[in-house]
């Protein structure tokens, strides 16, 4: 055995032998106060019954709570069950402190349009203009969506119901650097749901993956646009989000098809 590896092996029987007595609780080498060890208290021998003062046990604790997303989700279903109109909801939002996009926000984006309207469209999140300005879809995105529902002559400033849009988002907070997860969507639910009911308009037109998600738990909108399905109670129509149609021209087809299949409802 060479000389290198003998110092290794007292290194490491060094460090075991450091690690046992830290096991064994020796904290101290040399204490502060001097100890007389000829003038120790005899030892308890291990043959006599030790009687231990009996103590009662510590009432025991919920060690688990539960976990934040439920809390929150429990709040959220609270605060928008407590909405007795649109007004409430809005104010129910902003004292809702559960969701992170709240904080990085410079407004809350509630909605636009005319409440009456027999047709509410949910779109995704604001973005920067919206959140600038407290209202959904006023960047471009938003000027291609009112281009889209006006060529089947509906309209957010329309007073009448019959040709109006109430427009709103499942997220009133605009999201920084990336999408709302599905456990964030899950939170916001209860306050679409509350909103769709106090609008309760005829239906309601989802646009892009998030919306449609809050709306009928699944993803996949390039799949399922076009197809009515049933969602907070409500005939719902999924489409192509306005900032896709503006990356992708082509989908621009499908829009028109989906738009004349949300006029036929209308009318049927
Ligand atoms: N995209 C959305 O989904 N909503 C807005 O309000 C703006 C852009």
């Amino acid at each position: 055995m060479g000389i290198e590896t003998d110092i290794a092996n007292d290194w490491n029987a060094a460090l075991a032998a450091l690690a046992w007595q830290v096991d064994l609780g020796v904290a101290e080498i040399i204490g502060e106060t001097p100890l007389d060890r000829y003038d120790l208290p005899e030892p308890v021998k291990l043959a006599d019954p030790v009687v231990l003062p009996t103590k009662a046990p510590p009432p025991r604790v919920a060690t688990q709570a539960p976990p934040s997303a439920e809390v929150a989700l429990a709040a959220a279903t609270q605060a928008a069950a407590g909405a007795s109109s649109l007004e409430d909801l809005r104010e129910a939002l902003a004292r809702f402190e559960h969701c992170d996009f709240k904080r990085g926000a410079r407004n809350l984006v509630f909605a636009d349009g005319n409440p009456k309207a027999r047709v509410l469209i949910l779109g995704e999140a604001p973005g920067v203009e919206e959140d600038r300005e407290g209202r959904p879809f006023v960047g471009r995105a938003g000027q291609m969506l009112d281009r889209m529902f006006a060529a089947i002559g509906l309209s957010r400033q329309s007073p009448d119901p019959a040709t109006a849009l109430y427009i709103t988002n499942v997220l009133p907070w605009r999201p920084p650097h990336r999408d709302p997860s599905p456990e964030e969507i899950d939170m916001m639910r209860p306050f679409v749901a509350r909103h769709i009911e106090l609008v309760d308009p005829d239906c309601v037109v989802v646009l892009g993956n998030t919306s449609m998600q809050a709306a009928l738990n699944t993803t996949g909108i390039l799949r399922q646009r076009g197809t009515w399905a049933l969602g907070f109670g409500k005939p719902v129509l999924p489409m192509a989000h306005p900032a896709y149609l503006m990356r992708v021209p082509e989908a621009k087809r499908d829009a028109w098809a989906d738009l004349l299949s949300l006029q036929a409802k209308l009318r049927g």
